[in-house]
């Protein structure tokens, strides 16, 4: 046996016993009559002791651990004479009797503890030795914890799990594939999935009912710290409902989740629609956590010889209370930062009302004292608040609008870590204008289903059709997000024609979804939680990759292993991904 207990474990209960550990050095710190040495292990840490009635031959082996070194110890455990009330096992020290090297450590290229001295890249390079920290250990425990817990509740509700491949034929869900040449198939590959949405919708017509699958999905787009090229989802599919049994049986979920690993209750989700979260939020993924609404005051501003608001087809602001202090150069920085391509404002304007009631604005000349006041009774402006406001097409602004007061929030700590506040976000529109590539493209995916109101529309006004289809979001991150699919080939087929597929383009990428229709399929509709993204907001952690054991950077490279790699001339040929000129001559 190698040990009796762990290093977590040990209490003033166990004193007297004679006990064996096993673990890593954390620190070995020698005070001439005594050494300590910290022992980890993933259950915590128990201070060994070694003094003056220690066997000479185990205090010689003392001497010679580092850090990191692999050993198994023997003792009894003793009541500290100082003792540690920040440590479980504060109260007790092991006082040596046996100790073995099972196997000895370079020096760590940083020190394994929570505040490491290592930066990013080298904690990445050794993540074996990053993931020995505790607090990260913690995230992929909490991960562990939650998967368990996600798998016994959707078990318990009739969800089946079934495994899904992961070469398959490539499923648009907006971003490129990674695909992976086929030596047996020359000139062939098969693409990761993005999602296994086609297959899951096969196994609701093959009867399965209700599916889900904790599942690895691969994206080869923009990395972002909520996005990593692979990923995992909770990913689900039921047949024989509509939108509200998928919204409550994914709320239940969630709430499940929140009480049985945070302790949480959280209450019923509100839901949103798509046009109201943009028209109060300015965004498809509002944080309710707190208010700073935004406002539209189009018709107040329109027409008042100020051309920038003369010419903007909306003009909206947000309140943000208490800023009326803010500086010259603080606005220049804002609207410099609003202006930037990713934001795209064409503008910042102001209205500060001072603690003496005083309005300053950039739209002074425009507006006369009547209607600035009527302006900032409109957002409900105080003494000592700072109106910003942004004119310009309207979805963009809104956009604009939703990123600026994301921002406010954060400045004025609005955003706290430990509040949790979910909704659901409805009623997104069917279709997006892609401007590229000049036509219609689904906003979620091609399968989802038109509102059964608006399918007269498709043809005529195609952007004001609205889907049913739904977004998870907590604290202004989408979590998930699915929709009720279409299981009427005709109404398919009819959306494929406004995505702008040919009837053969449609054959050739989706015939197999289109031919199981054929035969028999019944409604259903489907969600896929982003679960790196729902561990990391429970961890309160801003990037999923803190929550991810061995994840990629933000150019997608795993730089503990150095991957994506060349590979051989050999290999390269196998794959037919090189000719080989001398066996072609
Ligand atoms: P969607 O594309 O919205 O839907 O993805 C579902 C959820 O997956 C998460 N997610 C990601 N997480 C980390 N890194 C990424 N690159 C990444 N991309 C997406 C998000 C997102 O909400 N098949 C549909 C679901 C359905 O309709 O049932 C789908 O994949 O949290």
């Amino acid at each position: 046996m190698y040990r009796t207990n762990t290093c977590g474990e040990l209490r003033s209960s166990h004193c007297g016993e004679i006990v064996t550990l096993a673990g890593w050095v954390q620190r070995v710190r020698d005070l001439g009559a005594m050494t300590f040495v910290d022992l980890r292990d993933r259950y915590g840490i128990t201070q060994l002791v070694a003094d003056e009635n220690t066997a000479e031959e185990i205090r010689n082996s003392v001497a010679g651990l580092g850090r990191e070194f692999v050993i198994q110890a023997t003792g009894v455990v003793r009541e500290r004479s100082s003792k540690n009330p920040n440590l479980p096992t504060g109260d007790i020290e092991v006082e040596l009797t046996g100790l073995k090297v099972l196997s000895a450590s370079s020096v760590p290229p940083f020190t394994i503890q929570n505040d490491t001295d290592g930066g990013d890249d080298l904690r990445m390079k050794f993540r074996y030795l990053d993931l020995r920290r505790p607090m990260v250990q913690q995230n992929l425990f909490l991960r562990a914890k939650m998967a368990h817990s996600t798998r016994s509740y959707l078990a318990d509700q009739g969800f089946i799990e079934v495994e899904t491949p992961v070469m398959i034929k490539s499923t648009p869900e907006g971003a490129r594939d990674f695909v992976v040449p086929s030596r047996m198939n020359p000139g062939q590959f098969y693409a990761l999935p993005q999602s296994p949405q086609i297959l899951k919708q096969l196994l609701m017509v093959a009867g399965f009912d209700r599916y889900f699958q904790i599942v690895k999905c691969f994206r080869d787009e923009d990395l972002r710290a909520d996005r990593q090229p692979e990923f995992t989802q909770i990913d689900c599919e039921m047949s024989f409902v509509e939108q509200n049994d998928v919204l409550n049986t994914f709320e239940g979920l969630t709430r499940h989740l929140f009480r049985e690993v945070k302790g949480i209750e959280t209450g019923d989700f509100p839901r949103m629609s798509w046009a109201e979260a943009m028209a109060r939020y300015g965004s498809d993924k509002p944080d309710i956590r707190y208010g700073m609404e935004l406002v539209e005051i189009t018709g107040m501003v329109k027409g008042k010889g100020f051309g920038m608001l003369d010419d903007a087809l909306y003009t909206g602001g947000i309140c943000v209370k208490g800023c009326a202090e803010y500086s010259r150069k603080q606005m220049d920085e804002l609207t410099e930062w609003v202006k930037r391509p990713q934001i795209g404002a064409k503008g910042l304007l102001f209205v500060k009302i001072g603690v003496d009631g005083a309005i300053k604005s950039s739209l002074e000349k425009f507006l006369n004292a009547d209607e600035m006041k009527a302006l900032a009774t409109t957002f409900g402006a105080e003494p000592g608040d700072l109106i910003m406001i942004i004119p310009g097409e309207k979805t963009a602004t809104q956009n604009a609008l939703g990123v600026l007061r994301i921002e406010m929030g954060n400045r004025l700590g609005l955003r706290p870590k430990y509040t949790f506040k979910p909704l659901w976000v409805i009623d997104f529109p069917l279709l997006e204008w892609n401007e590229e590539s000049n036509r219609w493209s689904a906003m979620h995916h091609p399968f989802t289903s038109p509102k059964p109101e608006d399918i007269p529309l498709l043809d005529s006004d195609p952007g004001s059709v609205r889907a049913n289809a739904y977004d998870l979001v907590i604290n202004g991150v989408e979590i998930g997000g699915g929709s009720v699919r279409i299981f009427d080939s005709a109404l398919q087929a009819q959306m494929f024609k406004v995505l702008g597929f040919t009837p053969e383009q449609a054959e050739a990428q989706f015939g197999f979804l289109m031919n199981a229709f054929k035969y028999g399929a019944p409604p259903h509709a489907g969600i896929a939680f982003g679960f790196d993204r729902l561990v990391s907001l429970f961890a309160g952690l801003d990037s999923i990759r803190d929550v991810i054991a061995f994840p990629k950077n933000n150019s997608g490279r795993d730089v503990m292993n150095d991957s994506p790699s060349v590979i051989s001339e050999e290999q390269l040929k196998e794959l037919h991904l090189l000719i080989d000129l001398k066996q072609s001559e």
